[in-house]
């Protein structure tokens, strides 16, 4: 079975127009799955909600997903100074203000989690768990550098074993690993990678018996035309000089 993981989407319709195009163009994918964060920092929350609805894209709640949804007091992101924690809050009430009744209400919907069996629930395995963050929350950073025995406890936490694969994002930086036979996959992100490359990134994952194969994806799409909504927007300018660098220009590791 092959999947195409799209997630932290953030509002950015015309890199998840691309993205969604080029994986109509590839052959033998089953099914699009999103890993959360459909909206906040870009100016298309409603647009991008539209989009997966439509299209029938199942996938589960990303922190900004969960506080959107809920009127939580904060997105639940993170900040290492007081710009970006500054910038953090005015995209959070930008989002809130600008959400229609049935985008929150989508949002408000998405579950925690979504478990995959490709082989069919009849068999015991191989399995795929779905969540944004971590098992565990979706405001947890599961970063590149978060050592093997964080990774099994996540996995023994939630029965997976040897030939089974944990998906995520969250972070934007993509990355994989396989401890003890347990797959990690962190996607990357749609609508704002911060690993430097502006541009948009999901993953192919391919699940057969014995056999986890993942590709990272990264696409171009129409740069100048999310800047130039950004910036006619009331969203901070920085947000699209951020788009334009990958997340280049952030001190702070993950947000
Ligand atoms: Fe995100």
């Amino acid at each position: 079975m092959r999947y195409a993981l799209i997630s932290d989407i953030h509002a950015n319709l015309p890199a998840l127009q691309a993205v969604y195009r080029h994986i109509a163009a590839q052959s033998g994918v089953g099914a699009i799955y999103h890993l959360g964060d459909l909206v906040g920092y870009g100016p298309w929350p409603n647009e991008v909600v539209g989009l997966i609805a439509s299209a029938g894209i199942a996938g589960v709640a990303g922190n900004y997903d969960s506080t959107v949804g809920t009127d939580y007091k904060h997105c639940g992101c993170r900040y290492e100074d007081p710009r970006q924690e500054e910038l953090s809050h005015l995209s959070y009430a930008w989002t809130r203000e600008h959400v229609s009744p049935g985008t929150k209400s989508f949002l408000a919907a998405l579950p925690f989690r979504i478990d995959l069996l490709p082989n069919g629930g009849h068999q015991a395995g191989p399995r795929v768990l779905l969540v944004h963050g971590a098992p565990t929350l979706n405001t947890v950073y599961w970063t590149e550098d978060r050592r093997d025995d964080f990774c099994l406890k996540m996995a023994h936490n939630t029965g997976m074993k040897s030939g089974d694969v944990i998906a995520f994002g969250h972070t934007h930086k993509p990355w994989r690993r396989e401890v003890e036979g347990v797959h990690f996959v962190n996607t990357g992100s749609v609508g704002r990678p911060k690993d430097g490359d502006w541009r948009a990134g999901y993953v192919l994952l391919e699940v057969s018996d014995g056999r986890v194969g993942v590709e990272f994806v990264r696409v171009e799409y129409d740069l100048e035309e999310a800047m130039r909504a950004i910036r006619e927007s009331t969203l901070p300018d920085d947000f699209a000089e951020y788009l334009r660098t990958g997340g280049a220009l952030d001190s702070a590791p993950a947000k």
